[in-house]
């Protein structure tokens, strides 16, 4: 019995030690009960690393011309929550990592008020770099684009993801048509994932009377998860 003890023991102190050497400052992984989603992060955190690094030096549209950074996203390898916006701005485009602006000090309050941590989902955006002067993305970048996000979502492999405004909602379901002022709040179906339209928080920051719709989204969100 206590050699049982031990060895689990040492078994978890070498998985730490694992995650330390990767750079983690979080544990990426949640308590789960045994019948839930597996717990492949290691592989998760392999595949999305090697990933990056590919994607970082991409050339395959023009906005790698006048981009300071890729902006490939950045989270918890195995996050139940994948949030999705649009393109980097000014500043995500300096710093290389997603919604640091404005916009997303207010999707970092979302979160928290969801009862998680930024740190234990899943942030990225449709397409990688900036467009000049933040215009909206083009049909060309959105579809040069596309085959990185759709490996992110596959690594990932989220219970739910959330589309933040119009754009990622119509880029992500391939349908130009889409309105997000009828569509959000209500769940889609992305591959087989429930994907929950919702407001940008750059929409919220200009309308706040709207912030409570967003949080009814979030609410079904978290229903629908295991961290509920
Ligand atoms: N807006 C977005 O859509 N994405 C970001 O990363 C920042 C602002
Ligand atoms: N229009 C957008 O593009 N996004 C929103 O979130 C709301 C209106």
């Amino acid at each position: 019995m206590n050699n049982d003890i031990s060895s689990v023991s040492s078994d978890v102190r070498l998985l730490l030690e694992y995650y330390k050497i990767l750079g983690f400052e979080y544990l990426p992984v949640s308590l789960r009960t045994a019948d839930e989603k597996p717990d492949i992060c290691g592989p998760q955190i392999t595949l999305l690393q090697d990933f990056s690094k590919k994607v970082s030096v991409c050339t395959r549209c023009k906005l790698s011309k006048g981009r300071k950074n890729v902006v490939f996203g950045e989270g918890n390898p195995d996050a139940e929550l994948l949030f999705i916006g649009e393109a980097p701005g000014r500043e995500e485009d300096i710093q290389g990592r997603p919604f640091v602006g404005e916009a997303g000090a207010l999707l970092t309050r979302l979160i928290e008020k969801m009862g998680l941590q930024r740190s234990s989902v899943y942030i990225a955006n449709i397409i990688k770099c900036r467009p000049p002067m933040n215009r909206d993305p083009d049909s060309e970048e959105i579809e040069t684009c596309r085959p990185y996000l759709e490996k992110q979502i596959d690594i990932i492999n989220p219970e739910v993801i959330i589309t933040l405004g119009r754009i990622a909602l119509q880029a992500l379901m391939n349908d130009p048509g889409l309105k997000i002022t009828a569509m959000r709040g209500n769940f889609l179906e992305y591959r087989n994932v429930p994907l929950m339209p919702t407001f940008h928080p750059a929409y919220l920051l200009r309308n706040p009377k709207d912030k409570w719709l967003t949080w009814n989204d979030m609410k079904k969100v978290l229903e629908r998860t295991s961290m509920a």
